[in-house]
């Protein structure tokens, strides 16, 4: 591909220090990805080099380059998956293998076309009862307790919601195990970037792959129950059954794959956006009134109906503030597919570009004191989808954005009914990874709601992301 007005200036950005080379640029930008990216955004500007060359490593913020980006599938691939050799012919490797965020082009399009049914907003509001149920079991264990640890309790409902709306389960014991089992592979996996794929007694891999092995056979049993069950409502079951026009099915091996991806993909993300919305809520006493007022004149103490999310518009402004805010996906990337142009510069094919909802939140010409926690600002705002991009956009936006949107509404509305939280004070509070886990936790004493809405001191990098006031 010909490139043209491309500029001769070099890249600008950091110096790349001799012998670490650039993986001591990427090993601090994965680790505190806020604040790296606001300082690479604030001393270079919009097109910054983390490594120049061939390939090259590179950032473009803002929304004319997440348009650039995101807009143009073919020319901007997503990556091919994991650095791990992951060997095809084992459970482990077939179950990674169909991955909606690893797939491109017409391959993308078709395995999309096939599971967004189990997305639709109706079949997402069929989830609603199962929501519900899990967050006031969770509610009303909490009422034993005096502490929790907010992240940790988060994590375990999301997971919970995330494994009983993907198979059906109605034994609890059983979604705690597959759960579980779903969490060891995921830990197990981890082990394996520093240790030999050794299948031996006591090796990590070997570990991994028997569990890859256990999880594979539980969801072939599970899609040849579904297949038996044409009244299952759950995700599982909506995948079974989705064909294309030609009648074309996603095959067992496609099937397993991308349940174990959705699993991956919702409960992590969902989990640290609802901690992040309670942190933020509770430190805001007056906008943790309002929500309260909003809550009692429309649910009366009630878990929500789907009728009633639909009127929590303050509730609905501080989810998308908090997201706004802290995005659990801070910051994602593409691969240039040939060579390419950004922002006057001439990349080679193979270059790794980023782009950065977390940047793009907070530029101050679309987002008036953009780092104040407003949700009524929302009430009059709109902005396109390259400019509030929480859920990325164009192709591959999140399938599971509005399953996740609906499964915060819930959870928010009966928890902030039911208790105050009041973070211990002086707790370090500062997100860190790649998707802004709260580094230090989360611990919060419980409070029935007094309405006695207060602002708990807290220390940490929070101070300079968040303008509290
Ligand atoms: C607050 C919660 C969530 C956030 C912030 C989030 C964010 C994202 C983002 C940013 C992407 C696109 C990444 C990229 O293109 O670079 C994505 C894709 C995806 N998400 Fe989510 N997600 C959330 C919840 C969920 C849930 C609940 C599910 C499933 C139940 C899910 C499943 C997926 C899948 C399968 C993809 C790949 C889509 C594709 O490539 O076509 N996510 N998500």
């Amino acid at each position: 591909m010909a490139i043209k007005n491309v500029s001769q200036r070099t890249l600008p950005g950091p110096t790349v220090v001799p012998l670490v080379g650039s993986w001591a640029t990427m090993l601090k930008f994965f680790y505190d990805p806020c604040t790296y990216s606001r300082w690479l955004h604030g001393n270079y500007g919009e097109v910054v080099a983390m490594k120049r060359g061939d390939p090259a490593y590179v950032f473009a913020f803002g929304p004319a380059f997440n348009f650039h980006l995101l807009s143009q599938p073919a020319l901007f691939e997503v990556g091919k998956g994991t650095i791990l050799k992951v060997p095809k012919d084992t459970a482990w490797g077939r179950i990674q293998f169909y991955n909606l965020l690893n797939m491109n082009g017409e391959h993308h399009k078709r395995h999309r076309h096939l599971m967004q049914p189990a997305f639709h907003k109706r079949q997402i509001e069929l989830y609603h009862a199962d929501m519900a149920a899990l967050t006031l079991r969770m509610l009303d264990r909490w009422q034993s307790v005096s502490q929790i640890e907010l992240h940790a309790e988060m994590k375990k409902l999301t997971q919970r919601i995330t494994v009983k709306t993907l198979f059906g389960l109605d034994d609890e014991e059983e979604i705690d195990r597959i759960g579980a089992l779903f969490q060891k592979l995921g830990a197990s996996q981890l082990l394996l970037m520093f240790t030999p794929l050794i299948d031996m007694p006591g090796m990590p891999y070997h570990r991994t792959l028997r569990l890859a092995e256990r999880l594979e056979s539980f969801i072939r049993v599970m899609i040849a129950k579904k297949r038996e069950d044409a009244e299952a409502t759950d995700v599982l079951a909506a995948l079974v059954h989705a064909h294309d026009e030609d009648g074309t099915r996603l095959t067992d091996d496609e099937l397993i794959s991308h349940t174990v991806t959705l699993y991956a993909a919702g409960h992590v993300t969902t989990s640290n956006a609802l901690a992040w919305a309670i942190f933020l809520i509770h430190q805001h006493p007056r906008i943790h009134a309002d929500l309260l007022a909003e809550l009692d004149s429309t649910l009366h103490g009630e878990a929500p109906t789907l009728e009633s999310l639909r009127q929590l518009s303050l509730l609905d402004g501080a989810i998308k503030e908090s997201l706004r805010l802290l995005p659990p996906a801070p910051t994602s990337m593409r691969i240039a597919a040939e060579p390419c142009e950004v922002g006057g510069f001439a990349l080679p094919k193979g270059s790794t570009i980023f782009y950065s909802p977390f940047i793009t939140h907070r530029l101050p010409e679309l987002y008036e004191e953009p780092d104040r926690f407003k949700p009524e600002r929302w009430a009059t705002l709109s902005r396109t989808s390259y400019e509030y991009l929480p859920f990325a956009a164009g192709p591959h936006r999140c399938i599971g954005a509005e399953f996740a949107l609906q499964e915060m509404k819930v959870v928010l509305a009966m928890l902030l009914q039911r208790y105050r939280l009041a973070i211990v004070p002086n707790t370090r509070v500062e997100p860190k990874g790649s998707n802004l886990d709260p580094a230090y936790g989360m611990p919060m004493r419980i409070i029935p709601q007094d309405r006695r809405f207060e602002r708990v001191p807290v220390r940490g990098s929070i101070h300079r992301l968040i303008e509290f006031v």
